[in-house]
């Protein structure tokens, strides 16, 4: 379970980050018309969907022993980030409408697996409303003779299903939807995860009204994991708004993405490709508000001289360095390492932590 659980973990780290070369290369594709930094672009997002097809392809051999990993989340937080996601696979003539109750308990389930599963859920809805309709999403907490819940509630204005359906729908490869439409495995799979993290899982539907789900979830007394997403809000980063960051790394692509997650969290960023570019940028400047450097770099100086200089001649500039090779972590301990590939959130954390204004804070 627990390689698994690694597995999962490093497989979503790995996306992240093709999917981080993916969204700074649509970024620059929109901006610049050079065809030579275009055509380069777009090799790099190539390769990154070549990756990410590969690793889609480990994950499909392997979810026939799917496990769960559990964790306590805000499950409201992660509906609402669903909205997107949600409006881009149904359809323009279907009303999504996510409301989820304020101060909503934590519940722990797997907060990737049960977001296919809602996904699903959608998905089904947009099935059963060929005409277009309104797909409702709402949680609630629920306190009953047996205990405390968080209710989550799927609704379409849909077809429903008459009782022969709704009386097999969770049975495996169960589906009225045509060869090649459904598995038959998306209600089936969600009533394992609902039942895998304590819960329960019921259907009412009225042929012609509509179908809802419904899923209890025991309240979990582990507080909620601090979500991704809110990352850029944390208000740890509130004094990051607008501060300047010096970027020195050789890789374009990788550059790219950097430059793009620093500015996510506020920075405005400028870019160099050497550690001699970097020392040049910084005599004409003066100073920035944070360097943040690769260590392994063409050219006579490496990340962990410039450092060192840069450290000599402003000692209060923040520095971070970043490295794909394991064992430099241990190559300068007066400069916070971060090894690639590494996520957003990883980045905040750092970052967070070497600009914090209360120094002793740590996430
Ligand atoms: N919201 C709904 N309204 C009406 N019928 C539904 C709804 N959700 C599910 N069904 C019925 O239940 C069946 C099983 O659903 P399930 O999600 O398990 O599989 P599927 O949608 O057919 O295929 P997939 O594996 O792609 O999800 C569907 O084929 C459909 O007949
Ligand atoms: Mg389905």
């Amino acid at each position: 379970m627990e390689a698994i659980g690694q597995l999962t973990g490093g497989v979503a780290h790995d996306f992240n980050n093709l999917l981080m070369v993916v969204q700074s290369g649509l970024r620059l594709m929109e901006r610049h018309s050079d065809p030579v930094r275009r055509a380069a672009t777009v090799e790099a997002m190539r390769q990154a969907l070549e990756r990410g097809a590969g690793l889609t392809r480990q994950l499909l051999a392997l979810a026939r022993r799917q496990t769960l990993k559990l964790e306590a989340i805000d499950l409201a937080m992660h509906l609402r980030g669903m909205r997107e996601l949600l409006a881009r696979s149904l359809r323009a003539d279907i009303l999504v409408d996510i409301n989820t109750a304020r101060d909503l308990w934590p519940v722990k389930t797997d907060p990737t697996q049960f977001e296919v599963a809602i996904l699903n859920l959608a998905v089904n809805a947009r099935d059963a409303m060929p005409k277009g309709g309104v797909l409702t999403v709402s949680a609630k907490n629920e306190t009953r003779p047996d205990g405390e819940f968080v209710e989550i509630r799927v609704s379409d204005t849909g077809l429903g299903m008459p009782a022969d359906v709704l009386l097999r729908v969770f049975e495996p490869y169960f589906t009225t939807k045509q060869i090649g439409q459904g598995t038959g495995l998306g209600l089936s799979q969600f009533y394992g995860i609902v039942s895998q993290s304590g819960g329960n899982i019921r259907i009412e539907s009225v042929t012609n009204e509509g179908t809802s789900v419904i899923v209890l979830l025991p309240r979990s007394n582990e507080p909620a994991a601090k979500p991704i997403a809110a990352a850029a809000n944390d208000p740890l980063l509130n004094h990051i708004a607008g501060k300047s960051v010096l970027v020195v790394e050789d890789d374009d692509a990788v550059a790219n993405a950097v430059d793009e997650m620093l500015r996510e969290m506020g920075y405005t960023p400028t870019r160099v490709a050497s550690a001699q570019a970097a020392l040049n940028a910084v005599e004409e400047r003066c100073t920035y508000d944070l360097i943040f450097s690769d260590i392994v770099m063409p050219g006579a100086m490496n990340g962990v001289d410039l450092a060192r200089e840069l450290h000599k001649r402003y000692p209060n500039t923040p520095i971070v360095l970043t490295s794909g090779f394991s064992g430099t972590a241990t190559l300068d301990a007066s400069f916070p390492v971060l090894r690639k590939p590494y996520k957003f959130e990883d980045l905040v954390q750092v970052v967070s932590r070497v600009t914090a204004p209360r120094a002793s804070e740590s996430a």
